[in-house]
């Protein structure tokens, strides 16, 4: 869909559908006043009759507007007259979009920034107008041998209503657009079935994106390269499997070289079934989705490129799948890790740190500013918070706070889960360093346990997006969470750089 930011006013407008917001207790917003008075009290009228309460997201198509240039109205509750909580402006959105794309409407007029949200602006209501209605418009069709037909819907204009607030606006779509483009390229990556996307896929897609821009490169590491780095917990993995295992770095320059990186490290298992310890059958097809890390890494990127943000940033996507071979890592077995750690394998479904331990040590080689990691690592992470935060673990709390509050800003929320010494216990081996499971208790806060031994060099964050970055049922699809999280993140430390 193409959005673009007008300071057209909705008389003499052109429309297929002008989108305006109504509060409870019959109160109109400014530009549903002015739609009232266009249309001789449409509005008032049906206000009167009891036909539309003015509920948090109630909508209501008027599908005839007798002699207008504009063809639809797309009337949405905003519940009571007050400054929305971000959450409710979300939802707002949320519902005018769901409508808009079951209207045939070709194109429509949003005027949905004139309404007040607690704490943001118009940038910030800009950017969730096109991250939510692009993010709704999403699409995957590819595998399908009939297409379904193209969305009617194809263009978005938004109404800015004042002229102090154009620049934010402009601003906002900007981003918008940059962080809509990366969750859809995250979403398209993990939705592909792992038939197609295995590493090689990904690596070469990897390498497609990088070519695309003259400030980011991308380097695929093989698995000779790997095994000579000593990577054998990583190479572990991959001896399960018949693909080969990459591992794939990208390097985006915003500043100068001497620039200390912000490193994210997403795990790219473009299937799980376990290994030898393998998964029940049911619903084991949703083990594609657990390369979304991996994915977001490159949707991130997506988004930075294109906002050109002045910072360094190195995505690293160690990408393998795991499978049950006759060659295949044993429950007992023991590898060594690039950083010299030996780990006792008693679960080999426990994969997910095995890749990432290898891809952290190698992360060091950039001495960078900060490393994140993003993974789809424990069921457990699901049974604690469900699938609305990503879950949060790290021992630096600055470094905490900062994410937490772009996860607010971006409406991709987290929830910090204690990283306390005492878990570390659970992961004592009576044969190795390091074992790759702690038990029962506390799955996902041992994991990131695990992933910490590894990370002591530098600033650390972990986030477990297993509960967050694909839906399941009849919703079955990615996300592209968390990539409006680490692009905001990353926004926000640029503009604190420069
Ligand atoms: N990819 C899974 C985690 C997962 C499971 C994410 C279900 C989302 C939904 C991971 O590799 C895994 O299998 N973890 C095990 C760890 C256990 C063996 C300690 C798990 O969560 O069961
Ligand atoms: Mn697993
Ligand atoms: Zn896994």
């Amino acid at each position: 869909m193409e959005f673009t930011t007008t300071t057209a006013t909705l008389e003499s407008l052109q429309s297929a559908c002008v989108i305006t917001g109504i509060y409870e207790n019959q109160e109109l917003t400014a530009s549903a006043a002015t739609m009232d008075k266009l249309t001789n009290g449409i509005i008032s009228n049906l206000l009167e009759r009891g036909d539309f309460e003015g509920k948090t997201a109630e909508t209501l198509i008027i599908n005839v507007i007798p002699d207008s240039t504009i063809e639809r109205i797309l009337l949405i509750g905003l519940g009571s007259k007050q400054a929305l909580s971000p959450k409710n402006y979300r939802k707002v959105l949320t519902g005018a979009i769901k409508n808009l794309k079951a209207s045939k409407a070709s194109n429509a007029f949003s005027t949905l920034i004139e309404i007040d949200v607690d704490g943001f602006d118009a940038q910030w209501k800009t950017r969730q107008t096109v991250e939510i209605f692009d993010n709704a418009c999403y699409q995957f069709n590819e595998m399908k041998s009939k297409k379904a037909p193209e969305l009617k819907l194809q263009a978005l204009r938004i109404m800015v209503p004042s002229e102090d607030t154009i620049e934010a606006a402009e601003s906002g779509l900007k981003q918008g657009i940059a962080i809509a483009r990366g969750v859809s390229l995250s979403k398209r990556l993990a939705d592909l079935p792992g038939n197609i996307c295995t590493p090689s896929y990904l690596a070469e897609q990897a390498i497609e994106f990088a070519n695309n821009y003259d400030n980011i490169s991308a380097l695929v590491l093989e698995e000779e390269g790997m095994a000579e780095l000593g990577m054998g917990s990583l190479l572990s993995v991959s001896r399960g499997s018949r693909q080969p295992a990459k591992l794939i770095c990208l390097e985006y320059q915003g500043d100068s070289f001497d620039s200390k990186p912000y490193v994210l490290v997403g795990k790219g298992l473009t299937f799980d079934a376990g290994g030898i310890s393998l998964k029940p059958g049911g619903g084991m097809d949703e083990m594609k989705y657990d390369m979304c890390g991996g994915a977001s890494v490159l949707g991130t990127l997506q988004a930075v490129v294109e906002l050109e943000l002045p910072i360094n940033v190195v995505g690293l996507i160690p990408s393998s799948e795991n499978m049950p071979d006759g060659d295949a890592n044993k429950p007992g077995d023991i590898v060594t890790s690039m950083s010299g750690l030996t780990i006792e394998i008693l679960n080999t479904d426990a994969e997910g740190r095995l890749i990432l331990c290898d891809t952290l040590t190698y992360a060091k080689k950039y001495d960078p500013e900060v490393v994140i990691d993003l993974a789809t690592l424990t069921g457990a992470c699901l049974v604690a918070l469900g699938r609305h935060p990503s879950g949060l673990l790290s021992d630096d709390d600055a470094l905490c706070a900062d994410l937490i509050q772009a996860s607010e800003t971006a409406g991709d929320s987290l929830w910090r889960l204690p990283l306390w010494e005492e878990y570390q216990d659970q992961l004592k081996s009576n044969f190795a360093d390091i074992a790759n499971i702690g038990g029962r208790d506390a799955g996902t806060i041992t994991a990131a346990c695990f992933l910490s031994r590894f990370t002591e060099d530098f600033r650390w964050a972990h986030l477990d997006i297993a509960g967050t970055a694909w839906r399941t049922g009849a919703q079955k699809g990615a996300t592209g969470r968390p990539v409006p999280l680490l692009t905001q993140y990353l926004i926000d430390r640029a503009h604190a750089e420069h």
